[in-house]
């Protein structure tokens, strides 16, 4: 018996590797992770082509009720988390991995194609990256400068950096259960997906509360959106012009570029 983690690549149900899917075919249990990533296509496309229910798996459900729904079953019988894009392109999977295999459980991965190594297709290497980094929503009290500190570590190592977007699916609360229980309806509040702009924005406030220089109106950025859909988009521009490019539907993602060699330089006309 096994849990199968499956990376699902990025774009529909036909992503998935073969192995994955014979993978997935074999599972009495199967949950779809989706809250680090999103596919252009809904679970029943994918329930379609696996011919299996597919269940979603809340953030809250993969941290805290792990042993529960995925590690303990998976010794009595085949359970697969299927994760968009690649399994281990958010930081999150590392730990269930670890505490299956703690508990004893046989698990494998299937790997695919992630945000973290097709960003190549914008023309950057791929070996001149430094740390990731991931721009949330602020609040009123809230502006984590995380973001800023690896882009001026980054640059001034000459490397480029890749900044992940946020995205905020609304988990249901205590008293959303309870009312889902007694069978009132129960209307979440839509998800969120930062968009490069918005990412934008937030960098520059972090630049006007830091004033160190990092992130200025006529530097070099680049938008990404949707990469692996046929509808992509790759712009690259001074960050003054980004600001008000429209990339359309989610999802995006953001690269400051640090040195750039001149074959780099001419992937970005
Ligand atoms: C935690 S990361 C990636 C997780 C996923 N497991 C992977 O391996 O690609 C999620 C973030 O990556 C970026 N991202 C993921 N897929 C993308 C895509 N197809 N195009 C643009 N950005 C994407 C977005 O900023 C998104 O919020």
């Amino acid at each position: 018996m096994t849990l199968y983690l499956v990376g699902l690549g990025l774009y529909d149900a036909k992503d998935i590797t073969l192995r994955g899917l014979e993978a997935v075919k074999s599972c009495d249990t199967i949950y779809l992770e989706h809250y680090t990533s999103i596919l252009a296509q809904d679970k029943e496309s994918l329930e379609k082509l696996y011919e299996k229910e597919v269940q979603i798996a809340s953030r809250d459900m993969v941290e805290k009720e792990a042993e529960e729904k995925l590690i303990l079953p998976a010794k009595e019988k085949n359970v697969a988390l299927l994760i968009v894009g690649d399994v281990f392109g958010a930081t999150t999977h590392t730990d269930l991995l670890v505490r299956a295999k703690e508990a004893g459980v046989n698990v494998e991965v299937i790997f695919n194609a992630s945000i973290l190594n097709a960003i190549g297709i914008v023309g950057l290497e791929l070996y001149k990256y430094g740390k990731t980094t991931s721009i949330v929503f602020p609040d009123d009290n809230w502006l984590p400068e995380t973001p800023y500190e690896v882009i001026k570590n980054n640059k001034s190592l000459g490397l480029h950096t890749l900044c992940l977007l946020d995205i905020k699916v609304a988990e249901p609360t205590k008293e959303d259960l309870i009312r889902q229980a007694r069978g009132e309806q129960v209307t979440a509040a839509p998800p969120r997906y930062m968009t490069v702009n918005q990412g934008l924005a937030v960098l520059k406030q972090i630049e006007e509360k830091r004033q160190d220089g990092i992130i200025t109106d006529d530097m070099q950025v680049i938008g990404v959106a949707r990469l692996g859909q046929p509808d992509y988009v790759i712009k690259s521009g001074t960050l003054k012009e980004i600001l008000e490019f429209d990339f359309g539907s989610p999802l995006h993602c953001l690269i400051i570029p640090g040195k750039l060699h001149h074959i780099e330089e001419e992937a970005l006309l």
